[in-house]
């Protein structure tokens, strides 16, 4: 099935985020031998790799985008022999392991940092970005931070501000110091020699900030939610000199066999492409997040696509995601009706696929109390807390009914609350009900890995007429196959008779439909998917 595609291309990639998926030892905190013991259920989702959310030594200001220690594991999470065994048994289950890398800024105890804001003088001072202060006193420019106020906080030691977008916990690494870069390279090598197939690259198109620092400016479009997005982050961003910094980590990678790196870039389609580089020479995905931020309607989607497709470099591979750990449940976001028809969606697309965990139960949003609330931009700005915080996004993996859902011991408190409904919706419910999402999403990715067609073939848009129905079909050699996905709840008949006389149903999202179906009169319930072998 392999042929001449790497692993990156034809598997589906799981992000499992740490915190959340099995707690073993009692601290209401997900845990590495916990993911060790989930590895059989893993497989079962016919996942081709997995995606670990930061595992180092943190004092978690950002849940572990904190890093303290590049080479090291965090004690909460377990040791590095934890870390080898995990890794030794993904690989024994015929799967990678993906580490997440987050270069563009340390934790403010590592000890770079430390060293960094020992005095002016320090050696290390040039490794992270300071500056004066603004002739009043203030931060050097207007920057701000994605997780609200000020991108620069006053060192009152050294009488300097330094630079972080994220909270002031995460100072930024100076990637125009080429030393930074050198010790980047070097975390990452001790990762690659001890067997990990790869990295997600956390805020890559970041890395590099303007060299003089401008101010900028405001978006006339602004629409007033969230403040970070009032400036056009013009300088801050995409700066040409990040492409140097990414074909260095590439060369790294390439020195090793088959190891990838799969960017986090929010860009639109002109700047994402570049980050493949001029001769592949940078990521091997840049994330593609357009499922993500689009509205969910069939032809808003379905031009996103066609135009992805089209932009995309020659010999570019295209990949799909529909959530991650910093995004509201897909299930939440599309609603319940429409989670089956998304996953299909992803699943059916031509190019990587990345899950996230839960999402094949169908988890959704958890409301956070108040008081439970931990996540810093939430807690940083609680009026728009609904909107940018994570929380409900993040909480625990639903395995069982028993009390904690299987995540932790009875008794234990996990870290954020567990879903209300996870008495019926988790793991050994739905394995029990061929009928449940998860029988569907086992289904689905069992398809998908044993086709050609959908795994390597082409992918072309098939006109309906219809407004609500995304139609289209995957085709390699003689293999074809017809998706289609009805984003409404109302029943649509179309003639595709275009296509063939017939198709047979080889998958549908109510897992119940079999044999043939004629072409020229096909109906589609609402919010039902089909994928039909023509
Ligand atoms: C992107 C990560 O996905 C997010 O969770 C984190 O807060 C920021 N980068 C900062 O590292």
């Amino acid at each position: 099935m392999n042929g001449n595609f790497h692993w990156w291309q034809t598997g589906i990639i799981y992000q499992i985020y740490p915190r959340s998926f099995q707690d073993s030892n009692g601290d209401g905190i997900g845990d590495l031998p916990g993911i060790r013991q989930r590895l059989k259920y893993v497989q079962s989702l016919n996942v081709g790799a997995v995606w670990l959310s930061p595992i180092y030594p943190s004092p978690m200001h950002d849940f572990g985008y904190d890093v303290a220690d590049y080479t090291d594991i965090h004690p909460m999470f377990g040791t590095l022999a934890d870390f080898d065994a995990l890794l030794a048994d993904v690989h024994a289950r015929g799967m990678k392991l993906i580490l997440d890398l987050v270069p563009n800024h340390t934790s403010n105890e590592h000890p770079w940092f430390r060293e960094s804001r020992s005095s002016r003088a320090n050696p290390k001072r040039d490794w992270y970005i300071w500056r004066d202060p603004a002739p009043d006193g203030g931060p050097p420019n207007n920057w701000t931070s994605f997780f609200g106020g000020p991108a620069w906080t006053l060192d009152e030691q050294t009488g300097q501000y330094y630079l972080h977008q994220f909270v002031t916990q995460q100072p930024e690494l100076n990637y125009r110091n080429p030393a930074v870069l050198e010790a980047m390279l070097g975390e990452m090598r001790f990762w690659l020699e001890r067997g990990v197939d790869g990295f997600r690259v956390d805020v890559i198109w970041l890395m590099i900030k303007d060299a003089e620092l401008r101010d900028e400016p405001v978006d006339p479009n602004w629409d007033g939610v969230n403040p970070h997005f009032r400036l056009q982050h013009i300088y801050t961003q995409d700066q040409p000199e990040v492409h140097d910094v990414i074909r260095r980590m590439r060369a790294l990678l390439d020195e090793y066999d088959d190891r990838m790196m799969v960017g986090e870039i929010y860009l639109h389609n002109e700047q994402l492409m570049t980050y493949y580089g001029a001769d592949f020479d940078e990521v091997h995905l840049p994330f593609n997040f357009q499922l993500i931020l689009a509205p969910w309607e069939a032809q808003t989607v379905r031009r996103l696509v066609d135009q992805y497709e089209a932009d995309l470099p020659a010999g570019g591979w295209p990949n799909w995601v529909l959530g991650n750990h910093d995004q509201h449940r897909v299930a939440t976001r599309v609603g319940a009706a429409q989670a089956r028809v998304a996953q299909m969606l992803l699943l059916t697309l031509r190019g990587t696929p990345t899950c996230y965990y839960g999402d094949e139960l169908g988890m959704e949003n958890v409301p956070i109390p108040p008081e439970f609330v931990q996540d810093p931009p939430a807690v940083n700005q609680p009026e728009i807390a609904h909107i940018v915080g994570r929380d409900p996004e993040r909480t625990p993996m639903q395995w069982d009914a028993s009390p904690n859902a299987g995540f932790a011991a009875p008794g234990v408190q996990p870290w954020l609350p567990l879903a209300l409904d996870y008495a019926q919706r988790n793991v050994a419910v739905e394995s029990g009900d061929p009928r449940s999402m998860l029988s569907f999403f086992r289904a689905l990715t069992a398809l998908r890995q044993s086709s050609a067609a959908l795994t390597v073939g082409d992918y072309a848009a098939v006109d309906t007429g219809v407004e609500n129905l995304f139609a289209y079909t995957r085709t390699h050699g003689d293999e074809r196959l017809l998706v289609v996905l009805n984003f409404a709840g109302s029943t649509h008949r179309i003639d595709l008779s275009a296509l063939g006389k017939e198709g047979e149903i080889v998958l549908s999202t109510g897992m119940e439909s079999t044999g043939k179906l004629r072409l020229r009169a096909l109906y589609v319930v609402g919010n039902e998917g089909i994928v039909l072998r023509l």
